[in-house]
């Protein structure tokens, strides 16, 4: 199977090192109808959770493993929220390397903890945020057997890029993108796949609409937010790395940056299982709460949008067990009593 490295080689410069692959990228992208009717407007969503670690990282991941591979390290190591780690757990255990996760204690989500301790991870849960475990992972970056892969790691957006590449192959240019942000790696990335698209193929550059927990709004407010706070743990970060690129993307699309609650997150989580079927973690859902929100501002109703739903609905169980709502009808096992609930 190709991977995102080999389908965009023309776009992803990985000099003489031998292409890698898991798998990833060639992600669906789906017709919401119910979002489509509801803001009249043509909505299509990346479906991300359906990469090889359940999340877009393995995008970025794909390519910063490879030339860590190519320049002999022996040890990826990354800060996270817990997608990046899941991530990178899993490429280090296919490519035999050693991979070192420093997490923030207690909010990471179990399924991507679990995924860290399947493949064999040193997990480091540190007393602090992902900010803090990303300035820990900054002084970590001289070392000569390490590899950082964080977005700071500019092979990351390279390969993350290719989730813009996909949607043009796919459906044409689009008026705009609606994304979650956190450490605004992915909103970076998605802009400059689109400009080295549209350059190569003469496509309308889309805006650019990114959305932040409210707890967790840093580029939004315009300040560090020193203690973030959102259900949606993927995006709780307070200071991100590639704030200054996510303002470029925003401002020269001519797109927006706003932040969305708790209860709209879970509220989008829950329609979007309910109505189109995908399963996704909250932070994945912050797009579309923005898409919703800011209709009327933007005049997204007759648009052709995509929103990028960015990590897998199992990589947090808790959150759905907690606010789906869902009755468990415990019954004798006889044919009466099971037709009676199903009926
Ligand atoms: N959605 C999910 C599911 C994520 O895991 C992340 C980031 C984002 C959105 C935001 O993307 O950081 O590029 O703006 N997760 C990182 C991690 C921070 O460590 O897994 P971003």
């Amino acid at each position: 199977m190709n991977g995102i490295i080999e389908n965009y080689k023309e776009f992803i410069d990985i000099g003489d090192a031998e292409p890698i692959s898991m798998g990833e990228g060639g992600t669906p992208l789906l017709r919401s109808e119910y979002l489509s009717r509801k803001i009249n407007a043509d909505i299509f969503i990346k479906v991300e959770g359906c990469n090889p670690s359940g999340s877009f990282k393995d995008r970025g991941m794909v390519v910063a493993v490879c030339m860590a591979l190519h320049n002999k390290k022996k040890v990826l190591v990354c800060a996270s929220t817990g997608n990046t780690s899941a991530s990178a757990s899993a490429y280090a255990a296919k490519f035999g390397l050693v991979s070192a996760i420093i997490v923030p204690n207690g909010n990471i989500a179990k399924g991507k903890l679990s995924q860290a301790m399947a493949f064999g991870a040193k997990i480091i849960a540190i007393d602090g945020s992902f900010d803090n475990a990303l300035d820990i992972v900054r002084k970590l970056e001289d070392y000569d057997e390490i590899e950082i892969v964080n977005s700071i790691n500019p092979y990351r957006i390279e390969g993350q890029k290719s989730a813009a590449f996909e949607i043009l192959d796919e459906i044409g240019e689009i008026d705009s993108l609606c994304i979650p942000v956190g450490n605004a790696g992915n909103i970076t990335a998605y802009w400059k796949g689109f400009n080295e698209y549209s350059k190569k193929f003469n496509y309308k550059l889309p805006k650019m609409y990114g959305f932040q927990a409210e707890g967790a709004s840093p580029i939004v407010k315009g300040e560090v937010v020193e203690n973030p706070e959102t259900i949606a743990t993927a995006i709780r970060i307070g200071n991100p790395a590639s704030w200054g690129k996510a303002k470029e993307a925003v401002t020269n699309s001519n797109g927006g940056i706003h932040s969305v609650s708790d209860e709209e997150i879970i509220d989008s989580y829950k329609n979007l299982a309910r109505k189109d079927g995908i399963f996704c973690e909250p932070a994945s859902a912050a797009g579309i709460v923005g898409l919703i929100k800011n209709t009327r501002k933007y005049n997204f109703s007759g648009q052709k949008i995509v929103c990028v739903v960015t990590g897998n609905g199992l990589k947090d169980p808790e959150t759905s067990e907690k606010h789906a709502n869902t009755k468990i009808f415990e019954v004798n096992s006889n044919i009466d009593d099971i037709l009676k609930v199903i009926r």
